[in-house]
């Protein structure tokens, strides 16, 4: 089974995810590079706002085709209670490209179900989803096993 892992992290937290996932199974991995800066103080105000929006934005070119892979795993941070916009971007830049979905999203500590669902909305029903605080991608503290099987 050909997978992909593509996600978006400002701070690094869902990278340090993505990149321990594509590692348990051997896929190749894509980043989401919106084209708006979301860095620093001003760059957190405008995730919050346009996170809020669902404001559709556009990324840098990526390296994979999803739809040359059976499942893609997507992942990203939430962001005011959603999943961060430059996420939805890929996925609505891609529709009807995903053969099969699955979904990670880290939090501080909470919007996961939020997030799942508009993710939901902009794809397909993913085939299973993850979701981690920041706290625990940091430390380590989760197992892969069932979401990756
Ligand atoms: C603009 C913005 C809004 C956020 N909103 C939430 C939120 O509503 N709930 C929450 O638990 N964490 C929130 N966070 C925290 C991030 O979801 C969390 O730190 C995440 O693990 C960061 O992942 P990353 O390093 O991959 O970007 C927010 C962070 C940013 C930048």
């Amino acid at each position: 089974m050909k997978s992909l892992v593509t996600y978006y992290s400002r701070t690094n937290i869902t990278k340090k995810l993505a990149e321990n996932i594509a590692n348990e199974i051997n896929a190749d991995i894509d980043e989401i590079t919106p084209k708006v800066n979301y860095q620093g103080k001003m760059g957190y105000a405008r995730g919050g706002k346009h996170a809020i929006q669902e404001k559709i934005v556009d990324l840098e070119g990526l390296k994979f085709d999803p739809s040359d892979y059976d499942v893609v795993y997507v992942g990203g941070p939430i962001w005011a209670g959603k999943a961060a916009n430059p996420v939805i971007s890929y996925l609505k830049q891609n529709e009807g490209k995903f053969n099969n979905v699955k979904f990670f999203l880290t939090a501080g500590a909470s919007g996961f179900e939020g997030g799942f669902s508009q993710m939901e909305k902009y794809s397909k029903k993913p085939l299973k989803t993850l979701a981690l605080t920041t706290k625990e991608v940091k430390k380590d503290d989760y197992d892969l096993s069932s979401f990756i099987e």
